[in-house]
């Protein structure tokens, strides 16, 4: 027997001033994204935005559906954006932040199991981890600089369904 031990680093900020300037405007933009989500039904919004590597922002935001599951995640929304429209271009950073209309969201909200499971393809794809702040309503910052795995270290992988 032997164990596997897998060591998680999430850097926590108190306010957006200890973030870099960069970061803050991610997470603003990331609010302003928020904005377009279209959750009647949860009446939980989730904003979602990506720099990719040419400096391209992509906006994702929920989007829900009378039919619950045909709904689609903000993080899947948006890098399935990115995936479609700038192919081959790899993501360096993503913020994601979140407001719910009838209670206060005062953590940083974690990307559910599928949004991290297609995450973590395009980091394989282009060899890049998705550097990822996270936000609640405002409050507490996580960053975790060496991507979605620190919210996923184990995933679905098998390479011999790329043949
Ligand atoms: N949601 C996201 O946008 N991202 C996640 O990672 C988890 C949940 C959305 C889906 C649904 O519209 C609402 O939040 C409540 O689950």
């Amino acid at each position: 027997m032997h164990l596997i031990k897998k060591e998680i680093e999430i850097e926590v900020y108190d306010s957006e001033l200890e973030l870099q300037i960069e970061d803050q405007d991610l997470l603003r933009l990331a609010r302003e994204s928020m904005e377009n989500a279209y959750a009647p039904y949860s009446r939980f919004l989730v904003g979602c935005v990506l720099l990719l590597e040419n400096n391209t922002i992509v906006k994702g935001s929920n989007q829900e559906n009378m039919a619950y599951p045909s709904g689609l995640c903000a993080e899947r929304v948006a890098i399935f954006y990115a995936g479609a429209n700038y192919p081959g271009v790899a993501v360096k950073t993503m913020a994601i932040v979140a407001r719910a209309k009838d209670y206060t969201i005062q953590n940083p909200i974690v990307s559910c199991g599928a949004c991290l499971q297609s995450l973590t393809e395009y980091e394989k794809q282009y060899k890049k981890p998705i550097r990822t702040i996270l936000q609640g309503e405002g409050g507490k910052i996580w960053i975790a600089n060496k991507g979605t795995q620190a919210f996923m270290p184990f995933q679905f992988n098998v390479e011999e369904l790329k043949r």
